[in-house]
Formats: structure tokens, C-alpha cells, sequence
């Protein structure tokens, strides 16, 4: 069986490890998670790397001793996923490391997309010194408080000499350039806020259009704007939520991205000065997140020995590891641009130039 085939089997194994039937969602710290990484660490094994979790989850496989070179992405999803977002960059980085006798580590991050506590890069955080203490006390949708579930993550890492993550592109550009992979130059910044439209309950049938203090007709109009802007909005939470009242309260998840950091914090600006503008309601704003743009690093990038280059709208680990050490990333072709999906494919082919492009980079590095 060829690498490329054996990347793709085992992200077929990892897709059917959920924590729900029929559909792949596997979240941070849950037994899902660690049956997957028991998984992998067990592909890590046979590729010849001692295998341990750190405080907070990260599957990490190691060969040699000292500062490295480090391969890797993430291994939890969003809800109803694709099974490539994440295992697809731990799987090529393991058969990678099975040609190139050197001393590395392959990273499996225990928490990119954050949808247990809404705490993106976790995992990826812990590595680099940015873990938020404050986390400790998020609470997941059941209650459970995510101080239970990690050890203290310690100080940033300071033997990474280097960081490479390979990750399925998730937008259309590889597709429509026909090329199967290609270099990252940089990572989107991305703004997160929670939006709350704060109105009155009231009688469907009997109150007035004109007398309304709707919640949601205001957060509609603000959800276009927020179209306008670039941005989305991807949860609505309405109270009380009954066909025949009138909305009281909705609260909107803001996800913002862009390349220029100060042109997004302006959209941003503008798009808190436009909440509620004109309708008799309250807002109140909560900034979540405010993660800059990050530059890859060009010379790192070279040892692809892959030409083309394109920027990622995607936020990725690999944006957290740049402030330890020096990052590039490369984009495999993924059919449609689909993502966050379960329609997510690549194809064998790429995934095989994709693999040997790293194989390239570990020689060159
Ligand atoms: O949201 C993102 O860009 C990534 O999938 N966490
Ligand atoms: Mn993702
Ligand atoms: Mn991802």
C-alpha cells in the first residue's frame, strides 16, 4: 500500500471515532478524543516515535533528543466534520517521518477548533506559553469545568526549531489554480465576539408591528451587515424561542477574518457602532478572541520545493506554533473547497505529492 493510500485509510479509521452516531464530531478531552489518539499513537509507534500526551492532551511522538523539527495539526473537529480538517496533516507528518531517519516530533493538537469551550488553539496554546489560565474555569455545555480535565501546561516550548503543518486548503483556490498542493503565505487574523440583542417578549397576535421591541428582526438586520463586512455568523441563540412571541433576547456568534489586522479591527468597529442602530433594543458586545494575522516563514516554506503560494481565510495551529518557532504550512487540494463537512475529499494523488513535499522539507531543514 502506498503512503499516500495508508494516509487516507487511517483518516477513514479516525472518521468512524466520534462521539456521535452516524455523523463525526470529536471534541476536545472527550473519550472520543482519546480513542483517537490511542489510534494514532500507535501509527506513531510503528513509524518508530516514543509516544506521549502532554498536560492538556496533546499526542506527541518523538524521535531523538534535543531541539527538533516539528510536523503536525490537529486531531479534534467541529460538529458533523469532515474526517480530513486536522488528521490529514498528523497522518502525512507520520509517513513522512518513516522516510526520513532524523530527529523530529509529530504533533496530534489536543484542541484547535474549540467548540468544547470555545477556546480555539488550545492545544497549540499550551505548546507555546498563550495557555489562559482563565480557561481553567470555562464550563462546557454540560457543566464540566475544563480545569478538571488538564494538567498545568507548563512554559512555552523552547526546543521547536521549526514547525510544519500540513492541512487540507478548505477554499477553492488549489482546485481552480489545478494544482494539488500548494505554500501558505500567511494566516487570516480572525475576530470573535458574542453579540447580544436584548428587546421584549411580547404577544405575536396582538402587538403592533410598530410597537415591537423585536430582538431577532434587529440581529437580522445586523447579521446582513455583518455579510457586508466579510464576516459570519454562524450560531443564533433566541429567547424564548416559541413561534408566538415576540423575541426577547438573541445572542450572535461574530466570526471575522481578514489578512490586514487593522482593517479588520475597523470592520470590527464599525460593526459594533451598527448593532441595534435605529431599533429599540439594548446590545451588549463580548469580545471572545482577536487573533493577528500571521506571516509564514518564506525561507522554511522554500524546502517544500512547491511554487505555488496562496493565503489561508482558515485559522490554523500553525498560527500559534510561528511565535515559537519558525512556521510554514502546505495546502493540500481538497474537491469543491468543502469543509467543515462531511462531504470534505482529497484525493489520493495529492495527498501522495503532499507527502512527498514533506519528505523534501525534513531533507532540506
Ligand atoms: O475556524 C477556523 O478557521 C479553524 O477551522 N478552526
Ligand atoms: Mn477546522
Ligand atoms: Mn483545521
Amino acid at each position: 500500500m502506498s503512503g499516500a493510500a495508508r494516509v487516507l485509510e487511517r483518516c477513514d479509521v479516525l472518521g468512524r471515532i466520534s462521539e456521535e452516531p452516524g455523523r463525526l464530531t470529536r471534541r476536545f478531552a472527550t473519550p472520543a478524543m482519546r480513542e483517537a489518539n490511542e489510534v494514532v499513537a500507535g501509527w506513531m509507534r510503528e513509524a518508530g516515535l516514543a509516544t506521549r500526551a502532554d498536560p492538556v492532551g496533546n499526542l506527541i511522538g518523538r524521535r531523538g533528543e534535543g531541539p527538533v523539527v516539528m510536523l503536525g495539526s490537529h486531531l479534534d473537529t467541529v460538529i458533523d466534520a469532515g474526517r480530513y480538517d486536522g488528521p490529514l496533516g498528523v497522518l502525512v507528518a507520520i509517513e513522512a517521518a518513516e522516510r526520513v531517519e532524523r530527529d523530529l516530533e509529530v504533533v496530534g493538537f489536543a484542541d484547535e477548533e474549540g467548540l468544547r469551550f470555545g477556546t480555539g488553539y488550545l492545544g497549540s496554546s499550551a505548546f507555546t506559553g498563550r495557555f489562559d489560565p482563565s480557561w481553567l474555569e470555562l464550563r462546557d455545555a454540560d457543566g464540566v469545568r475544563l480545569g478538571d480535565l488538564v494538567g498545568d501546561p507548563g512554559p512555552a516550548r523552547d526546543d521547536v526549531l521549526a514547525y510544519a503543518e500540513v492541512h487540507i486548503e478548505q477554499g477553492p483556490v488549489l482546485e481552480r489554480l489545478g494544482e494539488p498542493v500548494g505554500v501558505v503565505t500567511a494566516i487570516a487574523g480572525q475576530s470573535h465576539a458574542d453579540v447580544t440583542f436584548i428587546g421584549e417578549a411580547g404577544h405575536a397576535g396582538t402587538v403592533p408591528i410598530g410597537d415591537r421591541r423585536d430582538a431577532l428582526t434587529a440581529a437580522a438586520e445586523w447579521i446582513l451587515a455583518v455579510e457586508q463586512a466579510g464576516g459570519t455568523v454562524g450560531r443564533a441563540n433566541v429567547e424564548p424561542n416559541v413561534r408566538n412571541v415576540i423575541p426577547a433576547r438573541v445572542t450572535l456568534a461574530l466570526d471575522l477574518r481578514h489578512a490586514d489586522d487593522a482593517a479588520r479591527r475597523a470592520a470590527v468597529d464599525d460593526l459594533r457602532r451598527r448593532a441595534g442602530r435605529g431599533r429599540d433594543v439594548t446590545v451588549e458586545w463580548n469580545d471572545l478572541a482577536d487573533f493577528p494575522a500571521v506571516a509564514m516563514d518564506e525561507r522554511l516554506s522554500a524546502a517544500f520545493g512547491v511554487a505555488t503560494r496562496l493565503s489561508s481565510g482558515a485559522g490554523h495551529d500553525a498560527a500559534m506554533m510561528a511565535n515559537i518557532a519558525p512556521t510554514a504550512m502546505l495546502f493540500v487540494r481538497c474537491a469543491g473547497g468543502i469543509s467543515h463537512n462531511p462531504a470534505e475529499s482529497v484525493e489520493e494523488a495529492d495527498v501522495a505529492v503532499a507527502v512527498d513535499a514533506l519528505e523534501r522539507f525534513l531533507r532540506a531543514v
